[in-house]
């Protein structure tokens, strides 16, 4: 798999020098933080063929099934005020996007905020873990993680996620291999991050373009509350812009956003 990827890197890629393949792994973000705990470089890659403990948001699992899916984790060291990467998330997600479309010629969509989606099903999802030095309160490293299905039929996946989750296959009959798939994700992702600080207005544009959830009726779920709202915009740091009922309007920065009509809610 290693030599695959790096056969489909242009040659001398300045990222391809730090790939890390592991057949097995719990998790490729928590091995890629271990790694940046113990001084890994910026550009180092961590994929695997499965997952036993793949992590979402909200401690959410990620289903990780081995050779079908692409599990792949980054180390990033911006050397900033952790303020300055709100937008992270959405600029991974811009290049997850990107990557997709150039290996598979299909573009998901991204669901505020962390979710890549085609039509109403998740095709896959990002992770992105921040760790700040405390004697200067700069970013020590980033962590960008990336799960994307590729090669899954619709029989491959765990029972409650048969009307929500699609992958790569179903949705274009092409099987298209975790492989080529992290080749082009290694690149988008290279050129992400020579845009994140000095470009965020224009990777947030893009970001915006693609965001199934703007103009949306969404229910926002904070703990045991759940309020109900119109999604009308994302601001510049990756907020989702909410109208409420009563026409104020609020900035959304966590918890669990759904879209009505989508993963099954309606
Ligand atoms: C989500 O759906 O909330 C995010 C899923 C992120 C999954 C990827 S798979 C590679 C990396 N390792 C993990 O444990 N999680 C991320």
């Amino acid at each position: 798999m290693k030599n695959e990827i790096l056969s489909l890197l242009p040659p001398g890629h300045p990222w391809g020098q730090q790939l890390i393949y592991l057949n097995t792994v719990d998790s490729t973000n928590s091995y890629a933080k271990e790694l940046a705990r113990s001084g890994a470089p910026e550009g180092t890659v961590v994929i695997a063929g499965t997952q036993t403990g793949g992590r979402g948001r909200m401690g959410r699992s990620f289903s990780s099934p081995d050779g079908l899916g692409l599990y792949f984790s980054l180390i990033l060291r911006p050397n900033c005020k952790p303020d300055r990467l709100l937008h992270l998330t959405c600029a991974a997600g811009v290049a997850a996007a990107n990557a997709v479309e150039k290996a598979a010629g299909l573009r998901p969509g991204i669901k505020w905020t962390n979710d890549l989606v085609c039509g109403k099903r998740k095709l896959g999802g990002i992770l992105t873990e921040l760790s700040i030095s405390p004697a200067t309160g700069l970013v020590d490293f980033a962590i960008i993680g990336i799960g994307i299905n590729c090669l899954q039929k619709q029989i491959d996946f765990p029972e409650e996620l048969q009307n929500m989750a699609c992958s790569l296959f179903t949705q274009t009959s092409n099987p298209y291999a975790p492989a080529q798939l992290a080749a082009c994700l290694l690149d988008t992702l290279y050129e992400m991050n020579t845009q994140l600080l000095s470009q965020k207005d224009g990777l947030m544009e893009a970001f915006r373009a693609d965001c199934v959830t703007i103009g949306q009726e969404i229910s926002i779920l904070r703990g045991e509350e759940v309020r109900h709202g119109k999604a009308i915009g994302v601001d510049a740091d990756g907020g989702l812009l909410v109208q409420l009922p009563g026409g104020s309007t609020e900035t959304v920065t966590s918890g669990e956003v759904s879209i009505r009509g989508m993963y099954g809610y309606v």
